[in-house]
């Protein structure tokens, strides 16, 4: 049985009925904002035309390059659509080092054109001619598939001279410096995009992309009545456009502030981006393993978790010397234990305190405290999700899904299913489907398309 000190200690994680109520409400509100040329500036969630307008078939074929930045991984990758719903996908991953995610754009851009030129030769496809698509995983306003300019940079990214930028010019022009490869980049599309577009190839039904990973954020295929700021040439043929949320910026506002605890104030105050993508915060992996850490330093100070342990205090140093010593993956690692085993949770507290076999009591409560951190972020993201399903005019709604925290965390799925069966209106029913290469598959689908409508 969980004490009343753990429970106390993590009640301002706990989300009531109403709540998530008001958040829905709030988020709902957000959006059509966003959707709004008069309101647009004011909202958070930006809500970008994409350009993309056709969703695949299943036919697509060709062979395609792609490009993977914003991530865990950055990563390169070849492509082929071979009909019948089917995509081989092969790819390379490549190191960011930290100082380049802060550095001169230039110098990021370069890398990239360096390692995409290294794969190109090593994939014997120096000639080849393949045209590219960029999953750029950032909010961009585009002024078409082929023109993306960086709003800002979110996650941990703040390289000077790129926001402002069309993304794709930067790219190219990178690619012209090093004259040994010849690349033509058909498309640039965010990483909620490639996995509604690589789900919507397996399944006609999807129409909302979600990324719960390193960011956190949504894109959905929205009517083009609705949609402000798409202009009117791109009204005339086709009736759909999908939408990058980019809800990531949700509570930039205040609207989150009647949720939001002293942690996540914390966590936003020393982040490299303070006051913004706020909605970010609580619920992607850059930042849950650090709000597990936070707490757990108050439930040491406090004597709610180890509070028998003679080693407690140095237990709350180690957590305060060490930022980042939590790791996001180890929330999921803690929730996969079973009881009264606990072998993921007593093997972390020995690399993290060299402590040797925590009783069943703190690995009890230790569990506690990660699943109301991930509990939390899993029901913001459905509040997100339900908004998008709601908005959407179809009744039979699938939502594609990707990330490291939703593909890893052993509950996510079932915790964020929980919360939208109380929100997604009663007329409708949903499903959600796990993304395979939505930088990939999703990036050559809409280079495809991008071929196609030229
Ligand atoms: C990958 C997608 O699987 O998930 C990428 O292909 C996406 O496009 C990524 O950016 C997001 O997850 P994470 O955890 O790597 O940030
Ligand atoms: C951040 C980015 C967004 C991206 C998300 C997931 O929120 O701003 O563009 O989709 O992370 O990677």
């Amino acid at each position: 049985m969980l004490d009343t000190e753990v429970r106390e200690l993590m009640q301002s994680f706990v989300l009531s009925d109403y709540q998530v109520q008001e958040v829905y409400s709030r988020f709902y509100a957000e959006i059509s904002k966003g959707l709004k040329r008069s309101t647009n500036a004011q909202a958070t969630t930006k809500c970008f035309p994409t350009y993309v307008q056709d969703l695949p078939t299943g036919d697509e074929i060709g062979k395609y390059l792609a490009l993977d930045l914003g991530g865990t991984n950055f990563r390169v990758l070849l492509v082929s659509l071979k009909g019948h719903h089917d995509a081989r996908v092969e790819f390379q991953t490549y190191a960011v080092p930290k100082d380049l995610m802060i550095g001169p754009g230039v110098d990021l851009f370069d890398h990239i054109a360096e390692c995409l030129a290294k794969f190109v030769a090593k994939h014997d496809m120096k000639n080849a001619y393949l045209p590219l698509g960029f999953t750029f995983s950032f909010p961009c306003v585009q002024k078409g598939l082929k023109e993306a300019v960086l709003s800002r940079w979110t996650k941990g990214f703040k390289c000077p001279g790129v926001a402002g930028e069309d993304v794709g010019r930067l790219l190219h022009e990178a690619i012209q410096r090093r004259g040994d490869v010849e690349i033509a980049v058909v498309a640039i599309l965010n990483d909620t995009t490639g996995t509604l577009m690589s789900c919507a190839h397996r399944n006609a039904d999807c129409r909302v992309g979600i990324i719960v990973g390193t960011g956190c954020n949504a894109c959905y295929v929205e009517h083009v009545d609705q949609v402000d700021l798409l202009d009117h040439e791109f009204k005339r043929e086709k009736k759909q456009v999908i939408v990058n949320c980019e809800w990531g910026a949700f509570g930039e506002g205040g609207q989150l502030d009647f949720v939001r605890t002293e942690y996540d104030v914390t966590i936003d105050n020393k982040s490299i981006n303070p006051a913004q993508q706020l909605f970010e915060k609580m619920t992607s992996g850059m930042y849950l393993g650090e709000l597990v850490r936070l707490v757990l330093i108050r439930g040491l100070q406090k004597k709610a978790i180890f509070k028998l342990n003679p080693r407690r205090e140095e237990f709350a140093t180690i957590l305060e010397e060490n930022e980042n010593i939590f790791e996001t993956r180890h929330i999921s690692e803690i929730e996969s234990d079973t009881f009264p085993e606990f072998a993921n949770t007593r093997r972390i507290c020995k690399q993290l305190f060299g402590l040797e076999k925590a009783n069943v009591e703190d690995c009890q409560k230790l569990k506690y405290v990660c699943e109301c951190v991930s509990k939390r972020a899993a029901t913001l993201v459905a509040i997100g999700a339900s908004g998008l399903v709601n908005k959407t005019f179809d009744r039979k709604v699938v939502v594609g899904m990707d990330g490291s925290v939703y593909r890893y965390h052993p509950k996510f799925d079932e915790y964020i299913r929980e919360t939208m069966h109380k929100l997604v209106k009663p007329d409708k029913t949903f499903d959600i489907m796990l993304s395979e290469d939505g930088s990939g598959r999703g990036a050559a689908l809409v280079a495809a398309v991008a071929s196609k409508t030229k």
